[in-house]
């Protein structure tokens, strides 16, 4: 390459630094969200209150994968729009046709249809996200988490109502009271089909009255029709045929049981002719739990059903099937708007601070861990030139002592060190341990008198 002629060469600007271009920041997806402590606690002894239930009652857990065959939830129905416009569907880097679980029943009959398992009846509850695409909004999610529970391999109604009481009782149990069960049968599979069938005859004929999303949603699915809040639906919803007069002997007594069985146990159930549910693969008992302590949009904290030949449609044998999920969230949000079941207390028990710079501090943190004692310490503020940690300043870790809510402090400094001891400083200063000094223990003696300090 020529050397430039310095004669004919510009004077160029003398060159500004790069700036470092900025990373991109990046914030949860729209309809997700991030769960900080105290609501993650929260969430986590909801759900543990919930497997309490269901174990009790001799569910066992089932973990099913997050993303499943796109095959597995197509089947569950064709006229679902949790299927049909709301999946995360894709394509994997096989070729396979995968989508994100927008539920779990499917998922439970698939693993049953799999593992056919030799007791019957298969009695299982869950608990994890599903991911349904809607439009987000206060207790509506694109990711949102259910407990649930499904039993398969029996038509016994008392199975029905079983499920119906649990979740009645986790609910109550939670402390929610502004609460209501909606109960309804949609018969077995013909008297469905054949009720649909005149639903839709009768909506066809009033078509030029209906408001045109239920125009719409008749094309897809009648049922669901049913639903419209819609004020120009409602004549022709009043008007429509009953589903009850469409139900068999075997029905009505399958209900019939479901309802004694509630009344029962003291369950105060409402049969809501209209309760027909999102999904397509009721038959015969479906139920909701509705709120009133939020708006109808987001009311529904759970529902379930029957769901007999689903277990068919997944090519396993016939096989009955009942069950029902919560939404995690929504009943989160019902607490609230209650002030039930306030997030658990995570307090710290006990916090070393350590000046020596030694190991000493560590190693103590470590055995009041092992003995059960809710332990931190604080960390180095920068590194030395040899690379090690260089411990804070007292004051800087009493405050961060006092700041992590501890009830006591575990002090080391040279003189602790030299004396194989530690000082013990009550930080929390009840009635009781104002009196307690903080005073100096022997290393041997250290977790005894932390745990005695504690009351425990
Ligand atoms: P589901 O009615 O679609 O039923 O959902 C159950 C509950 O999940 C709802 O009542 C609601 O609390 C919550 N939920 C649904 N969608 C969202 C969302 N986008 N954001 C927040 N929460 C939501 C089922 O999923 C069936 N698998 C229930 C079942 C089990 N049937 C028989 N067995």
């Amino acid at each position: 390459m020529p050397e430039p002629d310095p004669s004919t060469a510009q004077p160029t600007e003398p060159a500004q630094p790069a700036r470092p271009a900025r990373p991109e920041r990046f914030t949860a997806p729209i309809g997700t969200r991030d769960v900080l402590s105290p609501e993650s606690e929260r969430r986590r002894a909801l759900v543990q209150r919930f497997a309490d239930a269901a174990e009790l009652a001799g569910y066992r857990h089932l973990a099913t994968p997050m993303f499943e065959d796109l095959g597995v939830f197509t089947r569950v129905g064709a006229s679902t729009d949790v299927v049909t416009k709301e999946m995360y569907e894709f394509t994997d880097k096989g070729g396979r046709a995968m989508a994100l679980r927008p539920e779990l029943t499917a998922s439970v009959c698939r693993a049953f249809t799999e593992h056919r398992p030799a007791v019957l009846p298969w009695k299982v509850w869950y608990s994890g996200p599903q991911f349904r695409y809607e439009k987000p909004q206060k207790g509506r999610y694109r990711q949102f988490d259910q407990v649930g529970l499904e039993t398969l391999g029996s038509e016994d109604p008392d199975l029905d109502t079983e499920a119906i009481a649990l979740a009645w009782r986790f609910f109550r149990g939670l402390g929610l009271r502004r609460l209501r069960l909606l109960v309804n049968s949609l018969g077995e599979a013909a008297e469905r089909a054949a009720y649909v069938d005149a639903l839709a005859a009768y909506l066809s004929n009033h078509l030029g009255d209906l408001s045109e999303q239920a125009a719409t949603t008749l094309q897809r699915n009648p049922l669901r029709v049913l639903d419209s809040k819609r004020s120009e639906d409602q004549p022709i919803i009043a008007g429509a045929p009953q589903l009850s007069s469409f139900l068999g002997l075997a029905s009505v007594t399958h209900f019939e049981r479901v309802l004694a069985g509630l009344d029962a146990l003291g369950i105060e159930a409402e049969v809501s002719p209209k309760l027909v549910r999102g999904l397509d693969y009721y038959r015969r008992t479906t139920f909701e739990f509705a709120t009133e302590a939020l708006d109808s949009s987001q009311n529904a904290l759970g529902g379930g059903g029957r769901y007999d030949g689903l277990v068919e449609a997944l090519g396993g044998p016939p096989t009955a099937g009942v069950g029902f999920a919560i939404g995690v969230d929504r009943t989160l949000l019902a607490c609230d708007a209650e002030g039930v079941f306030d997030a658990p207390t995570t307090a710290l028990d006990c916090f070393v601070v350590d000046t020596t710079g030694s190991l000493y501090g560590f190693e103590i943190a470590e055995a009041l861990r092992r003995a059960g004692v809710a332990t931190d310490r604080s960390w180095a503020g920068e590194l030395t030139e040899a690379g090690l940690g260089r411990p804070r300043s007292m004051k800087a870790q009493m405050k961060a002592a006092d700041r992590s809510g501890a009830q006591v402090a575990v002090l080391i400094g040279p003189d602790e060190l030299e004396a194989g001891a530690a000082t013990l400083r009550p930080l929390r200063g009840g009635p009781d341990r104002s009196e307690t000094p903080q005073r100096q223990v022997p290393l041997d003696q250290l977790v005894a008198a932390v745990l005695a300090e504690l009351g425990r």
